[in-house]
């Protein structure tokens, strides 16, 4: 199959009968390391993978959003003066959710700027590899650009959580669409949720015969989103009972000092989170001192912190995990929300077919679905790819 850059280009071309003005695109994720921490004001340490979301588009003059999108039937159109938000569901609250949140920054008396979009991605859905988020900064860049609003990377990132939070209704974190908007090429994106800091900490495993590889389980779950919403609350529920603003002021002392009152989830999902933090410290850390033995072992030990104290992993998991770890990989850990979806490894670039052997064994042989291994390359964030 074609890449999506050709095949939105069509896409426009068959719908609109015109060539699109601009072709924009943005990225999945993969994270290395720091899950659930975005919305504990914690450290993350993602980065952009080379799959990405491409939208090819045009400027309207009749005040109007038209969208179409690779495998999702019939176009949509609304007239975005009168549109509310809240009838926006499906692929379109992404994709119009953002062109919504987009035209409040429309200059007064322009109501006629519109737009037409043709959406193709090669991200896959449901992974934990954030189509959503690729979705959202692509459609975010290019209207952003055709309107020449001229809205920074960082308010792009907010604006597209904004969109997942109140129109898609998902209560996510900013770690998405933040490595989507930008990251750099061969880097991945130190980022501190809460100050929105980011250090660009480049990826340097394979001068050293490393590969870093994603496993995708094909494990999807349906209840991921409320099981999310739980952990949630779990977090907050503790920075109330340790009496700080949120996880990330917490150290493993306090908790221990308030761990009758948290009770033994509580206790158990806070734990995670402040450990967590830390192996996102001493990964970079590691990183910059190429110490790739030390961020193999955090990796596996933040699989553990996810399987035993936070609760989000799932057997196909585990065993992906397992099966890396006994392939010789360096370290390996389910990335993303969880329930399902993806799970990574850094492991000797020759001991990959190995590791897809070990694979196969393990999963066959309980009947389950062999994951499919892909190895990541750092990808740059959401960009113009041509613009007219
Ligand atoms: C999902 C959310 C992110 C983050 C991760 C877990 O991908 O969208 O905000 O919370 O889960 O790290």
């Amino acid at each position: 199959m074609s890449d999506a850059r050709e095949r939105a280009e069509s896409l426009f071309a068959r719908h609109f009968q015109a060539d699109p003005t601009g072709v924009f695109s943005a990225p999945g994720r993969v994270n290395l390391i720091g899950e659930h921490t975005d919305y504990n004001d914690g450290f993350v340490l993602p980065l952009a993978i080379s799959q990405r979301t491409v939208v090819a588009a045009s400027i309207r003059d009749d005040g109007a959003v038209v969208a179409v999108s690779e495998g999702h039937g019939d176009a949509v159109t609304y007239d975005i003066a009168s549109l509310d938000s809240a009838d926006l569901t499906g692929w379109a609250a992404y994709v119009v959710g953002v062109v919504w949140a987009l035209a409040q920054h429309r200059r007064e008396g322009s109501t006629a700027l519109g737009v037409s979009l043709a959406i193709c991605s090669d991200v896959p859905t449901g992974a934990g590899l954030s189509s959503s988020a690729a979705v959202e900064c692509a459609v975010a860049v290019a209207v952003n650009d055709l309107w020449g609003l001229g809205l920074e990377p960082r308010a792009l990132a907010g604006l597209g959580q904004q969109v997942e939070n109140e129109v898609v209704g998902a209560h996510t974190g900013g770690m998405d669409q933040m490595v989507s908007m930008l990251s750099l090429a061969d880097h991945a994106l130190f980022l501190d949720c809460r100050t929105d800091d980011i250090e660009h900490i480049p990826c340097s495993w394979s001068a050293a015969g490393l590969a870093l590889v994603v496993m995708d389980t094909g494990v999807r779950h349906a209840n991921a989103s409320s099981a999310y919403g739980d952990r949630r609350k779990s977090c907050e529920e503790a920075a109330a009972v340790v009496g700080v603003p949120a996880l990330r002021d917490a150290s493993l002392t306090q908790l221990r000092d308030y761990q009758g009152a948290l009770g033994e989830e509580n206790y158990a999902r806070a734990r995670h989170i402040v450990t967590e933090n830390a192996r996102v410290l001493d990964t970079v850390d590691a990183l910059r001192a190429s110490d790739f033995e030390t961020v193999g072992a955090l990796f596996s030990q933040s699989h553990l912190s996810m399987r035993d104290d936070y609760d989000i992993s799932c057997p196909e998991l585990d065993l992906a995990v397992e099966s890396a770890q006994g392939a010789g990989a360096l370290g390996a850990r389910m990335t993303g929300g969880g329930f399902g979806g993806c799970a990574i490894a850094l492991i000797s670039a020759e001991l990959l077919s190995h590791l897809e052997g070990e694979l196969h064994h393990h999963f066959s042989s309980r009947g389950w679905q062999v994951p499919r291994v892909g190895v990541v390359r750092a990808s740059a964030g959401a960009r113009v790819e041509q613009a007219l």
